[in-house]
């Protein structure tokens, strides 16, 4: 049986912070509402001269590091980001070339806040079938673009980041199960609806959300996917040792984890320091659980996420 296995995850966050008290001087807000309805306190936001690509291929060189992989050794590039660089070419390419690697397919996927989740899902699916042996995939935003800063119900929430892993094949398991969903139906509860037309933006390019309605789907939708993921695989509650949920908000990851009566010692919340990365939370999270030792060999991960679309997914790993 042919699986696939993360040997190595990286992360970069760039270098620029935004406190919760720096945002209280730009729009009416407060570091004590922002923390108590999100639990972010702090989020980066890149530099005007660094692109989704930059940020990729740092947190990419970070992986390829920590599996002991080459640019050259990579046969397949898989880019989840909502915030590309350009319209084309895709980000992945861009981030190819960065490697200095040619010929490889590359691609991006965009499902926003679950990018990672079908990112991931998609280079297993290609190493199973054979087709590719060491992929990379990433997940890299810079939100601060798409926000409207005069905003203050969406400019506090995201931040800017990249992450990534590097997948290889393997004899054993590696991933053991992933589900993708999505329903267009409510693809106005969160969106940046703008585009192009003519060389013009045309309708809205920021972020809208309809925070109350995204919350009540969000707790909904991940709760039928960790239990689809748990009847597929046989498993009860307590045979997954952590939780890398998508890093929105710390309420929507209590008020699932108190669903699914998973206690909050197996969750990995980062997003207290980096805000809402979107594609990029998730290998984030991965990567700093990963590189403080809490993630252990033979342990039973479950990356799971959720976001515009609306789309969501759950990835399990036996690590
Ligand atoms: N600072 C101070 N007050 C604010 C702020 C702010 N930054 N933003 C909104 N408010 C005000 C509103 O104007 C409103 O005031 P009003 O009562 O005078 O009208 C009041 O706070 C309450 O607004 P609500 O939207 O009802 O606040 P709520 O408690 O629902 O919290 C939040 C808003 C945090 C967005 C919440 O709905 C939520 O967590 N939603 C989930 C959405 C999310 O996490 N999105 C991330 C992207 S989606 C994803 O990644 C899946």
């Amino acid at each position: 049986m042919m699986y696939s296995k993360i040997i190595g995850t990286g992360g970069y966050l760039p270098e620029k912070i935004l406190t919760n008290h720096d945002l209280e001087r730009m729009v009416n807000t407060s570091d004590e509402w922002i923390r108590s309805r999100t639990g972010i306190v702090q989020r980066h936001i890149a530099a005007d001269s660094e692109m989704a690509s930059d940020l990729a291929l740092n947190a990419s060189r970070e992986a390829m590091k920590a599996g002991g992989i080459s640019p050259a050794e990579i046969d397949l590039i898989i880019v989840a980001t909502t915030t590309p660089d350009m319209i084309f070419p895709s980000t992945a390419c861009i981030l190819q070339n960065k490697l200095g690697v040619k010929g490889c397919p590359a691609f991006d996927v965009q499902a926003v806040c679950s990018g990672f989740i079908y990112a991931l899902a998609t280079a297993d699916l290609y190493i199973r079938a054979g087709r590719c042996r060491t992929a990379l995939v990433v997940g890299t935003e810079i939100y601060s673009r798409i926000l409207d800063w005069t905003d203050r119900s969406t400019c506090v929430l995201f931040g800017d980041g990249a992450g990534a892993v590097i997948l290889t094949r393997s004899d054993q398991p590696g991933i053991i199960s992933s589900h993708l969903h999505a329903d267009g139906s409510y693809s106005s509860i969160l969106a940046a609806p703008g585009n192009f037309c003519g060389g013009k933006a045309q309708g809205n390019p920021f972020v809208v959300m309809e925070g109350n309605t995204v919350f009540k789907f969000a707790v909904k939708v991940l709760e039928e996917v960790v239990y689809e993921v748990l009847v597929e695989n046989n498993l009860q509650i307590s045979d997954i040792d952590w939780l890398i949920p998508h890093q929105a908000n710390i309420r929507i990851i209590c008020s699932t984890a108190k669903k699914l009566g998973l206690p909050m010692e197996k969750v990995v919340a980062t997003l207290d320091g980096q805000g809402n990365t979107s594609a990029a939370s998730i290998p984030l999270a991965l990567d700093i659980a990963v590189r403080d030792g809490r993630i252990k060999t033979g342990q039973n991960v479950l990356l799971e996420g959720v976001g515009g679309g609306f789309t969501w997914g759950a990835v399990l790993i036996r690590w």
